[in-house]
């Protein structure tokens, strides 16, 4: 999936520069085009300075705001289709907060600079990272901070060339597909390889701390990747640290959000569980968390696409050929049971198969998702 574009939005017809707008300078940053990478295009308009300015008494309602805004309805359904990760949806809302108070702000004529909204997000495998990322995306550009709101998902092959001079027009050519959006870094910390100093990957971060400096009214960039392996990236990056302003944790899931998952990804797909389905799903959810390469919630997606498998062979080979809606949409526990997790020999290292090696269990692209 790397290189992709996901979630594009039609782009909104830009009102003017909103950093020559708020006249804001970066300290310590290089000014004029000779170090500026990418060429300044026209940025969103977060302060909504197009409309009218307020006299000093007005009162603006943030409730009508919010809801013209549309940030309820993103917020409600980030809720109602995300399990869990209240700690991401609570940090969410709080950035949805702040760029309706700044963009209320603007409208009295305050300005100050856009805020910094580059992120990290850490977290073991299937933990939702990449989910969030595309909401984040589509929030970012109902609130007018982004004017495109699409996401584009690299990781270090779609950056660093293999050769002198290849990387900084590739990983040029990335940011400028991402201007107006979300660019979204997976497994960030593979940009930065301590063993080789004349390794091309500083040659990108540069690249991008630039970028991220001088365009940040215009790219939110998301680093995402696990928690030690970014503390490292961080230890050794000092200058990509400071610029990232929001670093978000996503926890692995109880088991009982786990379950909540696999019904809410069984139901997206047309099936429910049958009652003894459910006490299966309980057992096969505890002894997978406890197997090696559990991925969270890319496991339970896994399992279920198993289990339509099982359910459809259950179905075609049986005895009696006949079927009604029911049968077709209900996943018996059968089809859980014969999974190899229940097997006396859960294969040589328990993972389940399509889960094996860490290219699966970190999402390169072989799985949806
Ligand atoms: N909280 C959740 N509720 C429902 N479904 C979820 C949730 N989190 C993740 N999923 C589903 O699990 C799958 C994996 O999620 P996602 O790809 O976002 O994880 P990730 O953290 O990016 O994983 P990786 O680290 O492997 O890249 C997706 O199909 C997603 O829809
Ligand atoms: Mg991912």
């Amino acid at each position: 999936m790397s290189g992709a574009e996901r979630g594009a939005q039609p782009a909104r017809e830009p009102t003017s520069g909103s950093a020559a707008r708020r006249g804001f300078a970066m300290p310590g940053t290089r000014s004029g085009p000779a170090a500026d990478p990418l060429p300044r295009g026209p940025a969103a308009d977060p302060g909504g300075a197009g409309a009218p300015r307020l006299p000093p008494d007005a009162v603006v309602d943030l409730a009508a705001e919010r809801g013209a805004a549309g940030v309820d309805e993103v917020l409600a359904a980030l809720d109602a289709e995300l399990v869990g990760l209240a700690p991401v949806k609570a940090r969410i809302a709080e950035i949805a907060a702040l760029l309706l108070v700044d963009r209320t702000r603007a409208r009295f004529g305050i300005t100050t600079a856009p805020p910094n909204l580059h992120m990290c997000f850490t977290g073991g495998p299937g933990t939702g990272k990449t989910t969030v990322a595309l909401r984040m995306a589509g929030l970012l550009h109902r609130l007018g901070y982004l004017r495109r709101g699409h996401l584009i998902t690299v990781t270090r092959d779609d950056l660093v060339g293999q050769y002198v001079g290849h990387t900084a027009p590739k990983t040029r050519e990335v940011l400028k597909r991402a201007m107006g959006g979300v660019l979204f870094i997976d497994e960030a910390y593979y940009l930065h390889k301590a063993e080789n100093e004349r390794d091309y990957g500083s040659e990108s971060i540069e690249i991008l701390l630039q970028v991220m400096e001088n365009h940040r009214d215009d790219l939110v960039v998301i680093l995402a990747g696990y928690a030690a392996e970014m503390d490292v990236f961080f230890r050794s990056n000092p200058g990509m640290s400071s610029r990232i302003a929001h670093h978000i944790t996503f926890p692995d899931y109880t088991a009982d959000e786990l379950e909540q998952i696999a019904d809410r990804i069984a139901d997206q797909l047309g099936y429910a569980f049958a009652p003894q389905a459910r006490l299966a799903l309980r057992d096969y959810l505890e002894r997978r968390m406890a197997r090696p390469r559990f991925a969270n919630a890319r496991s339970v997606r896994n399992a279920v696409e198993r289990a339509r498998l099982r359910q459809a062979r259950r179905l075609v080979d049986g005895a009696d050929p006949h079927v009604d809606r029911g049968a077709l949409t209900t996943i018996e526990a059968a089809d859980l049971l014969s999974s190899r997790v229940f097997g006396p020999d859960p294969g040589a290292d328990g993972a389940e198969p399509g889960e094996r090696g860490t290219a699966d269990a970190y999402g390169s692209g072989t799985m949806p998702g």
